[in-house]
């Protein structure tokens, strides 16, 4: 498109320098707006010399705009008569137009940010609804050159929220090379495939001016030295017919020299190599700076920012995509008939199941605890991440040689190996589905983590994943108390369920208090000596009149009841629950050597697919012809529009300390809700 100046402006002879980052969010693609700042004086050029430019975002909803000078800042607005019509109406100029706008001063600034000098410039912006914005800046002239406050949102700063602003960058923590062993962020390659190169994300560097500029200085790219080792830039070289992809920036690059005089528009691919962490809040700064040669002094620099998608949890509201469980053939504990019966469960959901061979798991069938699946996003992108547990046991390579794959990244975080305890198994990690605390919402849920607290000086999840798992940001977690258990996780006594009332959710709780009852109702009723555990070959049978009258387990119950309480006002209080969204699943538990373990399969430890649940079989006592336990949980839950399907996993996973959920893992599908679009 020619632009035909309005005024006699000579824009072709300013500078263009800008460096844009890509993978924007969504408000920022709506297009850029040029702004040329010209200085008079200074120490590189004469009064008329067009100096930096910067391109700049518009914020979201903003329609048109309009721009005025203080006396002494001269605006020249340069435009396409044949597209653009000088409207009439304030403010007025379209945004979509590419209009430019060229700015000159009368005077230098003497400093940057140079109050003394009154040279003020008045964007106005006119958003969707007919609000109007202003903004108010001060441009700057120093050595010809004119950095200047943006009116409109600034590259090098990036915010939070649906009004935010600022690109994204994945860490290419998957494995799309076939054959090569850990993950593509692993190996810098020149020889780029197209799926890595989806996997990055596009900076673009503009400049233009007069070429004798450019012959006289460098131009330099930069990143922090504290950034380096988080991101690795290529610099897409070649011509049309071979493209090759150089490493320029990275763990061991801290600058690059661009060839400026090739290209008017330089591409760079950048890569994340790091996901947040204690250490690293996810920013990543790049910078270009025009030096002038000797001694280097840097005349005008452009900084874009980056950040790095965190690692995200699903709750067991999201779609069911695949799940995997674990095939155990030659063991005394064989899982054969779990398998059919989740076979048919998988079926029944419509989901895709995936059996890990005892080949590859080596008698190890909890799969929950080895591996949590998550994902991250950027707007041009997205995949599923495994964070694979430090737990170690058959499954411990699983993650890494059958997960990591094409599209299907990787990470894990590994304490020392004496500081590895039970509750840095993922069954001890949990996440809420979305929910909204005093006024503060958490649309993308919050993390659970099993602690010790309040038992003093008991395990805790390992410091390395819970740094990891609180510098994701997105989804705050909360440490409830899991260590009274004797595995110790917070699968054994909490799970969440989907629900189409109230918060599309309910939170279960594992409930002695309601086996109690439950059974004090069933004895009144005549059912004394219907029994527990009935019909399990091997397995002595205890009735509801002999279960009552033992003391040992009431007082183990009560305690069970008491922690589990304690948990239910942090859950209430951190999840912002009230009572009507938890439900009381009827639960024993007994005592060994001060932990707990469940009497009986754990109602609790279950696997949601959508609507469908599949639940360990209690073999409660039975009365009328059923099941009592398995006939108030479906009172329970079915009349929220679920379906309950009771799975006999007592000898293959109960008798081993775990349940159905301990066994299971599902893949699920990512949130719809962009996690740049919350404010953590
Ligand atoms: C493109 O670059 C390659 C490698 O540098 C070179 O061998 C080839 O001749 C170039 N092709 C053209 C059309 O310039
Ligand atoms: C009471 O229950 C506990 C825990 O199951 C058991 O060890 C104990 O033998 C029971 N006591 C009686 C008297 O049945």
């Amino acid at each position: 498109m020619e632009h035909s100046p309005a005024f006699t402006c000579q824009a072709q002879e300013g500078l263009i320098l800008c460096l844009t980052s890509l993978g924007f969010l969504s408000s920022m693609l709506q297009g850029s707006l040029c702004i040329y700042v010209a200085g008079i004086g200074g120490k590189t050029g004469p009064a008329t010399e067009r100096s930096s430019i910067c391109s700049r975002s518009i914020p979201r909803g903003a329609t048109s705009f309009d721009v005025h000078g203080t006396s002494g800042v001269r605006v020249h607005i340069i435009y396409n008569h044949d597209l653009v019509r000088e409207p009439m109406s304030e403010p007025r100029w379209p945004l979509d137009a590419k209009i430019e706008i060229t700015i000159t001063m009368d005077f230098p600034s003497e400093t940057v940010n140079d109050n003394k000098v009154n040279h003020h410039l008045l964007v106005t912006e006119a958003v969707a609804g007919g609000a109007i914005r202003k903004v108010d800046f001060k441009p700057t002239c120093l050595f010809g050159f004119c950095p200047i406050s943006f009116a409109f949102p600034q590259q090098s700063k990036w915010t939070w929220g649906p009004d935010g602003h600022g690109a994204v960058l994945l860490v290419n923590c998957d494995r799309d090379s076939v054959g090569s062993g850990g993950m593509d962020s692993t190996h810098p390659s020149t020889n780029l495939l197209v799926c890595y190169l989806q996997d990055m994300s596009l900076m673009i560097l503009r400049t233009q001016g007069p070429s004798a500029l450019f012959a006289e200085n460098k131009l330099v790219l930069q990143v922090p030295a504290s950034d380096a080792d988080k991101v690795r830039v290529f610099h897409a070289a070649g011509n049309d017919s071979y493209s090759q992809y150089k490493p320029v920036l990275g763990p061991d690059k801290l600058s690059y020299v661009v060839d400026h005089a090739s290209r008017q528009e330089i591409t760079f691919y950048v890569e994340g190599l790091a996901f947040p962490d204690q250490d690293f809040s996810g920013l990543v700064f790049f910078s270009v700076t025009l030096l002038e040669s000797f001694p280097d002094t840097p005349v005008f620099t452009d900084t874009v920012v980056f950040r790095v998608s965190p690692w995200i949890m699903t709750p067991n509201t999201l779609q069911p995509l695949e799940v995997f469980v674990c095939s155990i053939e030659r063991d005394a504990n064989p899982n054969v008939d779990f398998l059919s019966a989740m076979r048919a469960l998988v079926k029944k959901a419509n989901c895709k199941l995936t059996v890990c061979p005892q080949l590859e798991n080596r008698r190890d069938r909890w799969i929950q605890d080895e591996l949590e699946f998550g994902y991250v996003e950027a707007p041009h992108k997205l995949f599923p991440v495994v964070f694979d547990s430090p737990r170690n046991r058959g499954l411990q390579n699983f993650p890494l040689r059958r997960i990591l794959g094409p599209d299907f990244g990787y990470v894990t975080r590994e304490p020392p190996k004496s500081q590895v305890s039970g509750l840095d198994s993922f069954g001890n990690l949990d996440v809420s589905p979305p929910v909204m605390v005093q006024g503060k919402e958490y649309p993308l849920g919050r993390i659970l983590i099993g602690s010790f607290f309040p038992r003093s000086g008991g395990r805790r999840m390992a410091k390395v994943i819970r740094d990891f798992l609180y510098a994701q940001v997105v989804q705050a977690p909360v440490e409830v108390y899991s260590d009274w258990l004797n595995v110790g996780h917070v699968d054994e006594f909490l799970t969440f369920v989907p629900a189409s009332d109230r918060k599309g959710f309910r939170l279960l709780l594992a409930s002695p208090r309601a086996c109690y009852q439950l059974f004090e109702e069933k004895q009144q009723q005549g059912h004394g000596d219907a029994a527990q555990f009935t019909g399990l070959a091997g397995m002595a049978i205890i009735t509801i009149d002999e279960i009552l009258a033992n003391e040992t387990l009431r007082r183990s119950n009560r305690y069970a009841q008491n922690c589990i309480d304690w948990n239910r006002k942090i859950l209430k209080q951190q999840l912002g629950l009230s009572e009507e969204d938890i439900i009381d699943i009827p639960q024993l538990f007994v005592l060994r050597d001060s932990y707990a373990d469940s009497f009986f399969p754990d109602l609790v430890n279950l696997v949601v697919l959508g609507t469908h649940l599949g639940i360990p079989k209690p073999f409660g006592p039975i009365v009328d012809g059923q099941c009592c336990l398995e006939e108030k949980v479906r009172s329970l839950l079915e009349p929220l529009g679920l379906t309950c399907t009771f799975i006999n996993d007592f000898f293959s996973y109960f008798e081993l300390a775990g349940d159905v959920h301990c066994g299971t893992n599902v893949l699920r599908k990512p949130f719809s809700f962009q996690w740049w679009n919350m404010i953590p």
